[in-house]
């Protein structure tokens, strides 16, 4: 046998296989941005991941020894079966299928810590392989400098997305509202300038491996410490952001492995993440440094509740409502997290046919970060098969309100406070819906209290707001039995 030639046409197939799988991801992400080709799109990146898993197998697991004329197996092939496929793949579809639309951040985030530690893990056992086996002399420098970053984002990524969850899932440890105190950002730069150090240091002396270990443990602290600090509404920019970490992380072990879809999947990552933050940033109308350091999310400085609500709130009940859609000739429906929470969807969109079939034209107002993560009123209401040109983005609706004679808001606070609009707020600069410039509006929630950012809302006590206070799906099916009855 021609070792040689098995050597070459090996290298060859897998470097194309490589490149096909890079193709898919490409495709896969250019198909997710419009949600009737998402699904596909998702589908495509999954082959692509599946086809680039196996493709690593043959490179790092089937060796091809020119000068012993021999083919060598570097694996235990049974643990990477066992573990990696099959209990990943367990773990994987088990939480895919177990959790709820509203858990979806939560399971984001700790998708992207398990990506960091992943690469945090891959690049360092490689280095420490590589220092054992061919020596400290051997070691190149950019292998080392794409080490220290693998070690140090992926550890900011694990830890900083594991208190992401905690904050989200309301873990009693972890306190969701920002912490902060005199000097953290004194702290959290000279922790990173350390780290920075230890990480030249790291380079400059290869056969310290503890050196590695040292800036590992020092990302996971400075993750902490920089997620501790964020609150409140800026939790999705954040996991969005830990998202495009986790995939700086993989490029850069891609660099250290020299595995060319490593460094393209995790650019692809690194990128995508970066823009779906500038995008949620734009929609809060916040900087990222803002967000990174401002510690929002907490306390809000325009009036209290009592001040706001007291004695001007006026509820309704389903069978009003029903009276005064009756004479309406628009009416838009704002979706928030709590149409999710309330699994309010079907009667939403059987309220938009009963509105159809008497002639009444019925939009949709989608705010960017309504409900609790990217698209997620998108998905809901696609799931109900709405049409998406009835889905009307921010910059679309908001001229048509003062021409509309009904709003209905179900289940949506924050990106409907109008406290946006004062430069005190908590919220102040967020674009919002301007529903308060509709004839009437129709709040459907169960109370007065607040939303995601935690702050009281005036539109409840405008004089043409009615609050139908109950459940979003209770409310909604009492309104289409009225609605049906006038
Ligand atoms: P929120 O401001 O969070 O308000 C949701 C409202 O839903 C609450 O005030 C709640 O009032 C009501 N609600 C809860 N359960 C309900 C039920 N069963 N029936 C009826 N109403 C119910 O929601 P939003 O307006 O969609 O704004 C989203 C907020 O979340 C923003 O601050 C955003 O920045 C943040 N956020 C967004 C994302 C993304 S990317 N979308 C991710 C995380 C966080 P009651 O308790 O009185 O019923």
């Amino acid at each position: 046998m021609d070792y040689q030639l098995l050597y070459d046409v090996k290298n060859t197939v897998v470097a194309v296989l490589y490149l096909v799988s890079a193709i898919f991801f490409i495709v896969g992400i250019k198909r997710l941005a419009k949600p009737k080709t998402a699904p596909s799109g998702n589908f495509i990146g999954a082959l692509g991941m599946l086809l680039a898993f196996l493709t690593a197998f043959v490179d790092f697991g089937v060796i091809v020894d020119v000068d012993q004329e021999a083919i060598v197996s570097r694996f235990q092939y049974w643990y990477i079966l066992v573990a990696a496929i099959g209990l990943g793949s367990v773990v994987g579809v088990w939480s895919a299928l177990g959790v709820k639309m509203t858990g979806m951040p939560q399971m984001v985030a700790i998708f992207n810590g398990f990506g960091g530690g992943a690469s945090l893990l891959v690049a360092g056992v490689f280095y420490q392989f590589e220092l054992f086996t061919e020596g400290a002399n051997a070691l190149l420098l950019p292998m080392l400098i794409a080490t220290v970053l693998s070690g140090l984002i992926g550890a900011i990524t694990f830890s900083g997305s594991f208190i992401a969850y905690g904050k989200l899932q309301g873990i009693k440890l972890v306190p969701d509202k920002p912490v902060t105190y005199t000097g953290d950002l004194v702290v959290k730069g000279v922790l990173f300038a350390l780290l920075v150090a230890l990480g030249v240091m790291m380079v400059i002396n290869p056969d310290h491996l503890l050196l590695y270990w040292l800036i590992v443990f020092g990302g996971l602290l400075l993750g902490i410490l920089l997620v501790i600090g964020i609150g409140g509404a800026d939790m999705p920019v954040v996991i969005s952001l830990l998202n495009s970490y986790s995939g700086l992380a993989a490029a850069a072990t891609g660099f250290v492995l020299n595995n060319v879809v490593l460094i393209i999947a995790g650019s692809l990552v690194g990128a995508s993440g970066l823009i779906l933050t500038m995008i949620m940033c734009k929609a809060m109308n916040r900087s990222l440094v803002n967000v990174l350091f401002g510690g929002f999310g907490g306390s809000d400085t325009v009036g209290s509740s009592d001040d706001i609500y007291e004695g001007k709130v006026t509820s309704t009940s389903a069978d009003e409502v029903a009276m005064i859609l009756d004479t309406a000739q628009r009416v838009v429906i704002v979706p928030g997290y709590g149409m999710a929470v309330a699994r309010a969807a079907t009667p939403v969109r059987l309220l938009t046919e009963a509105l159809e079939k008497r002639g009444v034209e019925v939009v949709f107002g989608i705010h960017p970060v309504a409900g609790r993560m990217p698209g997620h009123m998108n998905v809901l209401l696609a799931e109900e098969s709405i049409p998406y040109e009835k889905l009307l983005d921010l910059d679309t609706v908001n001229p048509t309100f003062p021409q509309t004679d009904v709003v209905i808001v179900l289940g949506a606070n924050d990106v409907v406070n109008p406290l946006a609009r004062e430069p005190k707020s908590a919220i102040a600069g967020m674009p919002i819906l301007d529903v308060d410039k509709a004839r009437t509006c129709v709040v459907i929630k169960r109370s007065l209290s607040p939303g995601f950012a935690g702050i009281a809302n005036p539109l409840f006590a405008n004089d043409n707001t009615l609050m139908l206070f109950g459940d979003g799906k209770a409310a909604m099916d009492d309104l289409i039995k009225a609605y049906k009855e006038v």
